[in-house]
């Protein structure tokens, strides 16, 4: 008989990613084997994100479609977990518009999986269990990894900053940092396994410890985890401007594999809207920051999150991102309208500014912000660029893609022996998005 089959969509952020990447560790290990095609699935799970409304209506949409995969195949488990299920009654609400989903569960009790399932297999009804905030983490969940390059790491759960546009600190809980040593001892294993790049994970890395009275600070943990040897790359996300220490920026400068890379949420350039946010620093504060990581490290490349269209956000305040915009010079900007997400202080606010105008800003700060990354990224032509190989290019040439320590993707001619080696390419042609090169020397 074949074996059972499982499949996982995955909605939001890496953290979202990650956690799927647990749950296709436990299916596994119950003997179920991956599968990209939904009708030969035995298990359906979808994790979903609640950070931006047009994610959960992507949720509905999609698990909609499932209706008919059940009707073929009744034995069919279909499982929605994730984010968007620790809100306050959206579990029963799911429940009640989709009878059909077997189980429902949150992001604190992934572990659970096998015994839901039985759970489902025994019963008629949606099986629904969702915990509040569960600190005796298990340190010990299996994990299927999707790349074997690269491998995500997570530093600490949760976020205790409550910015008011955010529904996160509200599905994820309170902040709790994993200890040093397991974090240690999973990257040595990592690397044992032939990982080469290493991603630590967690809403704000920068309170990483604060929680502990180990007294190791996300710096300290950055310099234990440099000295792993068969790591050659660790990158981290996210980084709260308003908990970066200096002590994090020279750790960054002397560890030998910590990208010159750095993901800073500005969400917004007027410190009226920031103070509103409740981010905790001012447009003055940001750009000095921006101005010392430069200094201390002059090849950062730096990206950031903007929100456009916060309540009551003027033209002014907007002409404000646009001039942080103008001055961080960013890599990249991952740019949003405000969505207001119910439970959250800013929710309560009027929001006066019709949804024409938010667009037009959007727009605007995206041809900046893609004016700006195209111009740094004609700059590497004629560069020679140090790219670690991920695999295959989605660029149809059939050519290999990796990316720089800068995390600008490159495409180049090779072959598959490359994948995980760290090789230099001359960059030939640059365009917004991606450089494309030739390879000169492998590492
Ligand atoms: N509306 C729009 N964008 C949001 N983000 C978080 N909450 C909201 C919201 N309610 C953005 C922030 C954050 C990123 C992950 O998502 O910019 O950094
Ligand atoms: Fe949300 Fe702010 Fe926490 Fe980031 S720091 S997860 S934006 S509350």
């Amino acid at each position: 008989m074949d074996s059972k089959k499982f499949t996982i969509v995955t909605y939001g952020c890496q953290m979202n990613e990650h956690d799927s990447e647990k749950m296709a560790g436990i299916l596994s290990d119950m003997g179920y084997e991956w599968t990209e095609d939904k009708a030969e699935a035995d298990v359906i799970l979808f994790n979903t994100c609640c950070v931006r409304e047009h994610a959960e209506q992507r949720v509905y949409g999609n698990i909609g479609m499932l209706k008919p995969l059940k009707q073929v195949n009744p034995d069919l488990i279909i499982g929605v977990c994730g984010c968007m299920m620790q809100q306050e009654g959206m579990a029963q609400k799911l429940a009640q518009t989709f009878p059909f989903v077997d189980i429902i569960f949150g992001t604190h009790n992934l572990n659970e999986l096998p015994k839901l399932i039985d759970e489902a297999k025994a019963s008629k009804f949606t099986v629904v269990d969702i915990h509040e905030q569960d600190h005796e983490f298990d340190e010990s969940m299996p994990i299927r990894r999707a790349s074997k390059v690269s491998a995500w790491v997570t530093v600490m759960y949760g976020c205790n900053n409550f910015c008011t546009y955010c529904i996160v600190p509200y599905v994820r809980g309170r902040e709790h940092s994993r200890r040093a040593d397991d974090i240690v001892n999973e990257v040595k294993e990592l690397a044992d396994q032939g990982y080469k790049e290493i991603t630590l994970l967690g809403q704000n890395v920068n309170s990483y410890g604060k929680d502990s009275d180990e007294k190791v600070e996300f710096a300290d943990l950055l310099r234990m985890l440099d000295d792993i040897e068969g790591v050659e790359r660790i990158r981290f996300t996210t980084s709260h401007p308003k908990d970066l220490s200096d002590n994090l920026i020279y750790a960054m400068r002397d560890c030998k594999k910590v990208c010159h890379q750095l993901h800073l949420p500005v969400q917004s350039g007027s410190t009226r809207i920031l103070r509103r946010m409740n981010r905790h620093y001012t447009k003055e504060g940001y750009l000095e920051l921006v101005e010392k990581i430069k200094a201390n490290i002059p090849d950062i490349a730096l990206s950031t999150d903007i929100i456009v269209g916060f309540p009551g956000e003027t033209d002014e305040d907007f002409e404000d991102t646009l001039d942080v915009v103008r001055r961080a010079q960013y890599d990249l900007a991952y740019t949003f309208i405000y969505s207001k997400r119910s439970g959250t202080p800013a929710a309560k606010l009027e929001d006066p500014t019709p949804r024409e105008i938010k667009q037009q800003r959007l727009q605007r700060l995206i041809d900046l912000q893609t004016a700006i990354t195209r111009e740094k990224n004609q700059r590497l032509n004629g560069a020679v660029v140090e790219v670690l190989v991920e695999g295959p290019s989605r660029n149809g040439k059939g050519q290999m893609m990796g990316r720089t320590a800068g995390n600008k993707v490159v495409n180049f001619e090779g072959d598959a022996s490359l994948i995980g080696k760290l090789v230099d390419v001359l960059i030939t042609e640059p365009s917004t998005w991606f450089l494309n090169g030739r390879l000169m020397n492998v590492k």
